[in-house]
């Protein structure tokens, strides 16, 4: 697969098959979430992969949606906000940009073994925070569902035009 066929093979994937993600394929994944890129290679984040039943199910409440209960995974991405680069000029914050490229390269990684996985953002950050025992320096930033799809049809992709993205 090259990577224009990972990218359009990558879709958020809402149902879940009941099978448990392979040890080898989280580790997969989660190395290639350690080698992303960030600003001035701060790496300001931390991943909570939970898969244990109860912490699992606690977590889940977090999202209203009845769609995230088949996920038999959920990776947590948090970004620390005091060991993230903030520019000069205006003082601006990249900790969403690195840890959005770290997920993304999770997503990616997953969709090229055959998993799924979808970006949920809007979720309780409250409620993740006390499922997860987060400290108080790291900031649920996205949680990440991830296990194999249940539907097999890949669906179509509605994107903007090119002409329509660019300057
Ligand atoms: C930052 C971000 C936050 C998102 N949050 C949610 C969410 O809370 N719930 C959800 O079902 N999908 C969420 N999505 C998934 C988007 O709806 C989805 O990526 C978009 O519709 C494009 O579809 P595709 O991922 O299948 O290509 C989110 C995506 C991104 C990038």
């Amino acid at each position: 697969m090259n990577f224009l066929e990972l990218v359009k093979a990558r879709y958020s994937v809402r149902n879940y098959e009941h099978r448990a993600v392979e040890q080898e394929k989280l580790d997969y994944i989660m190395e290639c979430v350690r080698l992303s890129p960030s600003a001035v290679n701060c790496q300001p984040w931390r991943f909570a992969v939970v898969t244990e039943p109860d912490r699992l199910a606690s977590l889940k409440r977090a999202y209203s949606r009845e769609w995230i209960q088949s996920a038999p995974c959920i990776i947590v991405a948090c970004g620390n906000h005091a060991e993230a680069w903030h520019r000069k000029s205006d003082n601006k914050d990249h900790t969403d940009v690195d840890v959005s490229i770290a997920v993304e390269h999770l997503c990616l990684a997953a969709a090229e073994i055959g998993l799924g996985t979808c970006w949920v953002c809007n979720f309780d950050t409250e409620c993740c925070r006390e499922a997860m025992g987060l400290p108080d320096e790291l900031e649920p930033i996205a949680l990440i569902p991830l296990g194999y799809p249940a539907d097999k049809t890949v669906p179509e992709k509605k994107r903007k035009d090119l002409k329509d993205i660019l300057l």
